[in-house]
């Protein structure tokens, strides 16, 4: 069973196999439960919640929770293994999309570029002005990567044509890693101080939630570029509206939101945050590898074979 919608790459192949059951673009609760009875693979979605009662929903016939996104926030995944299911993942094929989403974001953020766009669409623009929507330049600063795993660890790559001095902090070191792109592996606090740029990479989980509220905020450099693309429950977005608003920090770029697909209304209202639509992986590229994948793992799973890329196997 396809929660909502998989890619024609994934979908294809799974329909070469099994009997598919694809659910369109909504995943009402309710509904899913109705329809998840007696599936043996169920393809979730960061939108859709994998919690016990769905679980239960499924019955005994169900081995794998394929998930159509890197991060699994969105899965119980101590509820999977007490019933013995197979959880997988979709790492490494959207990798490149999300940091090229990423530097976009930091570019973005620091160059003003929604803030200038809306005026010129408005009709606002008078013409070339001295002084008129001055940002800040990202070559020669300094940037933290929060989370220096394969998404953080691409952005380090793509930023080294900007001449930038790269600073990370991380779960465990990642010596060879951090000696090819030249990275600074720092306490988080340390980073905070020291960075022009801050960019979050590590997963959502309890350790993590509003890894970035007031206290970390007030420890980050002033004037600087805060970016998130990785989920929106790092930061606590009133916190950080009141740190754009009194110029703590220059500005943001968020991709991701604590209540998708809301978006807080106190980020809506200022200038200096540049927001996108959760689309960090969405290029065709990337969209078809995560497809693909998801349906090479239920395949995998369903033969009895390993899982190509497992969260939790039994
Ligand atoms: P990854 O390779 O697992 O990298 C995560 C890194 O964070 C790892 O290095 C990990 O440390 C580190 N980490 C985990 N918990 C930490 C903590 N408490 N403090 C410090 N570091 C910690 O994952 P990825 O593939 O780069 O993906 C990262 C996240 O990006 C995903 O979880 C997802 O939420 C998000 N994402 C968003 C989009 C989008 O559309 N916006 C697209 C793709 C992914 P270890 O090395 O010790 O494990
Ligand atoms: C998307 O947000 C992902 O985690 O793949």
């Amino acid at each position: 069973m396809i929660a909502r919608y998989l890619p024609q790459a994934g979908s294809a192949l799974l329909a070469q196999h099994f009997e598919v059951d694809e659910g369109g673009a909504e995943a009402v609760a309710e509904a899913l439960r109705a329809r998840v009875a007696g599936a043996a693979a169920l393809v979730s979605d960061p939108t859709v919640r994998v919690d016990g009662a769905l679980l239960d929903a499924a019955g005994g016939l169900l081995k794998v929770v394929a998930n159509f996104a890197v991060g699994y926030d969105n899965i119980d995944v101590d509820a999977c293994q007490e019933r013995g299911i197979v959880v997988t993942n979709t790492p490494d094929v959207l990798t490149n999309a999300t940091a090229e989403l990423t530097v976009g974001l930091m570019l973005a953020a620091a160059r003003r570029l929604g803030e200038g766009e809306r005026l010129l669409r408005a009709g606002n623009w008078t013409g070339w002005e001295p002084g008129q929507l001055l940002g800040r330049e990202l070559s020669g600063s300094v940037v933290g990567i929060v989370g220096f795993g394969r998404i953080g660890s691409r952005v380090g790559e793509l930023l080294r044509g900007f001449d930038v001095t790269l600073l990370c902090t991380s779960r465990s070191s990642h010596p060879e890693e951090e000696s090819r792109l030249g990275a600074e592996r720092l306490p988080l606090d340390e980073l905070l101080a020291r960075s022009d740029f801050v960019t979050l990479h590590v997963p959502l989980d309890p350790e993590t939630h509003h890894l970035i509220d007031d206290a970390a905020l007030d420890r980050m450099k002033h004037g600087a570029v805060l970016v998130n693309t990785s989920r929106g429950g790092l930061v606590d977005s009133t916190a950080l509206a009141r740190a754009l608003e009194d110029g703590r920090l220059f500005a943001a770029g968020l991709d991701v939101y604590d209540h998708e697909p809301d978006v807080p209304d106190e980020l809506l209202a200022l200038e200096n945050v540049v927001l996108t639509p959760h689309m960090g992986s969405a290029t065709s590229r990337a969209r078809d590898g995560m497809a693909e994948l998801v349906a090479r793992n239920v395949i995998a799973v369903l033969a009895g074979r390993a899982p190509l890329t497992p969260v939790y196997a039994p």
